[in-house]
């Protein structure tokens, strides 16, 4: 049956991808082959990347990953000078954009990939830094991924919250076929480059319905300050006509099993001996906004979503909120890459329709 052009695209499948499942009804994701709860904590960045890009021509093991992320860092660092005012931007996505956009575009699909997912991290770390009027830090090409990139954003040794970096990069790693990959996947199959694709996916992934909520969850937090006063604070905002950040999927009828993930990272930092000042407070908003939107949309579960915990797991490794959406940019892009890659392997162009509602010439109008 033909969908209504308002629908959002509920319940159509675009395509058939052995990247991840989510179902919605049991709160359940699998992310290549395995559970999002298995994977997260226990598979460094590169092994899960090396999951994902499993049918890329050319993909090796993780340690050769490590090492080509390294070198590729180091490269995409040298560019910087060539990339004009990009990294200036007051918003870390679009330096993002206008950054990767001047990457080349020619090479295969491995090169490209391993290219794609270092310069996303290098110059999420140089536009923070030159956002605070600080010099970028060089990569260190001996380093895991996600330790260099919290070491190169902080300008401190990384390695005691690499670990809580290491587990949100691999769980946002891949999310079926969210707004960002979608696009990623229609620029691919109009036999685009992946350049391009990645460019497209920022530009998706950047608005507040998607990858840009994290942000707003911390603010959210901060303006309630207290745990008493959420509820009403929550209510304010709804009678406001405004939605609460970080609540809410269009698939999950459940919590989002990344919320739990995250969760347990905040507190594994806490056991470690890091201060993780927002967790008590982010538990009881989570809680009262179920309560009050539960009384709103008793049909309709909205619940915490991945961004939640995203704001609290990444405020507690003492990162900035204005890096959060770059940062899930740093772990999605290794979604976007493989969904890139088998989309282009099905040669099909994806091509919707939509229904004409304007105006019709008057009969006879050709003649
Ligand atoms: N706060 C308040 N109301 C919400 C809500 C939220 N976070 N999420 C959904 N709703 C309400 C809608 O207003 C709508 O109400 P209505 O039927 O009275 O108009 C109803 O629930 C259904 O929402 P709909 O917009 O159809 O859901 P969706 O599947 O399109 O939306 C999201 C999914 C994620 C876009 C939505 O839940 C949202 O905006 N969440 C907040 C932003 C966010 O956290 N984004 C990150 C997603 S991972």
């Amino acid at each position: 049956m033909a969908q209504s052009g308002t629908s959002g695209l509920e319940g159509v499948i675009v395509a058939d991808t052995a990247l991840s499942e989510v179902d919605g009804e049991r709160g359940r994701l699998i992310i290549a082959g395995q559970d999002v709860e298995v994977l997260a904590g226990r598979n460094s960045f590169e092994e899960l990347a090396v999951r994902l890009w499993a049918a890329v021509p050319g993909v090796t093991s993780a340690e050769a990953l490590r090492l080509s992320l390294g070198a590729q860092r180091v490269w995409a660092f040298d560019q910087i000078p060539t990339l004009g005012r990009a990294l200036l931007a007051t918003d870390g996505m679009d330096a993002l954009r206008g950054a990767l956009a001047q990457l080349p575009a020619e090479g295969n699909a491995w090169d490209l990939g391993v290219r794609l997912t270092a310069a996303t991290a290098v110059f999420t770390a140089a536009w923070w830094r030159l956002h605070q009027a600080r010099e970028p830090l060089r990569p260190d090409p001996a380093l895991g991924h996600a330790e260099d990139l919290i070491r190169t954003l902080r300008g401190e040794p990384g390695a005691r919250r690499a670990g809580g970096l290491e587990t949100y990069l691999v769980t946002v790693s891949d999310h079926g076929m969210n707004a960002s990959t979608f696009t990623a996947r229609v620029i691919a199959s109009t036999g685009s480059d992946a350049v391009s694709a990645v460019v497209g996916a920022i530009g998706a992934l950047k608005g507040p319905l998607h990858g840009g909520a994290p942000g707003p969850v911390l603010d959210m937090l901060d303006a309630v300050a207290r745990p008493e006063a959420a509820s009403d604070w929550l209510e304010r905002e709804l009678l406001a006509g405004k939605r609460i950040m970080g609540m809410g999927h269009r698939i999950y009828r459940t919590r989002d099993p990344r919320a739990a993930v995250l969760e347990k990272a905040v507190e594994r930092l806490e056991k470690e001996g890091l201060r993780t000042p927002r967790l008590e407070l982010a538990r009881a908003v989570e809680h009262a906004a179920e309560d009050v939107l539960r009384r709103r949309h008793p049909d309709r579960p909205l619940r915490a979503n991945v961004e939640f915990y995203t704001a609290v797991l990444l405020d507690a490794l003492g990162l900035p909120r204005e890096a959060f959406s770059p940062l899930f940019a740093c772990g999605r892009v290794v979604g976007w890459l493989a969904h890139v890659d088998e989309q282009r392997r099905t040669g099909r162009l994806i091509r919707p329709e939509s229904r004409y509602v304007g105006e019709r010439p008057p009969a006879g109008a050709k003649a």
